[in-house]
């Protein structure tokens, strides 16, 4: 018997798009077969975070389109675009078997033609933390967006809890723009100890990806010991400083509002631990409620 002949085994025909023209195709031909469109935005090197966001999309019953677009913009001169993982061949593998409708692979050129002349500016949320770590960063992160967004014209669009500050960016700007989507947020997925998944934990040596699971051991010990409790900042300093004394460079280690990413002096209904600290020259972010 051929495999096709099982019962269990499904046909699946993912599409690809690299050009506008096919994407503008092949999103019309999923909008009438499946009614709504669900984009997942992503930069490749996919793992099961990712696999997480294009799940959820394809479980909603929307046809999924994931884009894969390392975005230069987003990325400031210091920071090496070309380290940055690539694998399309083991990213189009994963989509596939995820259920994924189509894949849109725009070159850098689709995304900024030439000449271009506008990006687009979030305050508020993209201020403080990465905003400021990273100057720039979020301006690429929602020009992008809101090309991508442009260019499926998705019904919702699917990002993770675990960039939270990007989350509540893309937000932002979607009710800022009166943009017609839904945004969807999906629980960060973590190894089995904790860290949280990453394309860039690849670069962690074996010492510094034993150690790295402890930015969450922190962040949960310290969620716990400030819950209903008074003024937070006393126990923040203790746990940069645990932090700091295993060997981590601290970037921040902060209780803010979910929303608005603003610090807050105690903890509330919508109160987020956000940190970033750094192992040797790898950035470990992450976030949980507090
Ligand atoms: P990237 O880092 O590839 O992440 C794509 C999406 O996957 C983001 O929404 C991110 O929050 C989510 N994600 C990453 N790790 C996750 C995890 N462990 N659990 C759950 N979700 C996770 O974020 C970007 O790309 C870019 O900034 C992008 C939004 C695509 C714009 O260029």
């Amino acid at each position: 018997m051929l495999p096709l002949d099982r019962g269990w085994t499904k046909v699946r025909s993912m599409r690809i798009a690299r050009n506008l023209a096919d994407l503008r195709v092949a999103t019309a031909e999923l909008r009438a077969s499946h009614g709504s469109v669900a984009l997942v935005p992503t930069m490749g090197a996919l793992h099961d975070g990712h696999r997480a966001l294009v799940r959820s999309a394809v479980t909603s019953g929307a046809a999924t389109v994931t884009s894969i677009f390392v975005n230069p913009l987003q990325f400031a001169a210091s920071e090496d675009l070309s380290r940055y993982p690539r694998d399309e061949a083991g990213d189009l593998a994963i989509l596939e078997a995820c259920g994924c409708a189509l894949v849109w692979l725009p070159d850098p050129e689709t995304m900024y033609p030439p000449g271009d002349a506008t990006t687009i500016n979030v305050t508020g949320p993209a201020e403080d933390w990465e905003g400021s770590a990273r100057p720039g960063h979020f301006r690429g992160v929602a020009t992008v967006c809101a090309k991508l967004f442009g260019q499926v014209r998705p019904d919702r669009a699917y990002f993770g809890e675990k960039d939270w500050q990007q989350l509540q960016v893309v937000r932002r700007m979607v009710l800022d723009l009166l943009l017609p989507l839904e945004i969807v947020a999906v629980p960060t997925v973590r190894n089995p100890d904790g860290l949280a998944l990453s394309s860039r934990n690849r670069f962690l040596s074996e010492t510094e990806r034993a150690l790295a699971p402890k930015l969450y051991a922190v962040l949960t010990e310290t969620a716990r010991v400030i819950a209903g409790s008074g003024p937070v900042s006393g126990r923040l300093a203790a746990s940069r400083e645990t932090l700091t004394n295993a060997g981590f460079a601290v970037d921040y280690f902060a209780l803010v509002d979910a929303p608005t990413l603003r610090e807050i002096p105690r903890t509330s209904s919508v109160a987020r631990l956000i940190a970033a600290a750094r192992l040797g020259s790898v950035r470990l972010l992450d976030n949980i409620a507090a």
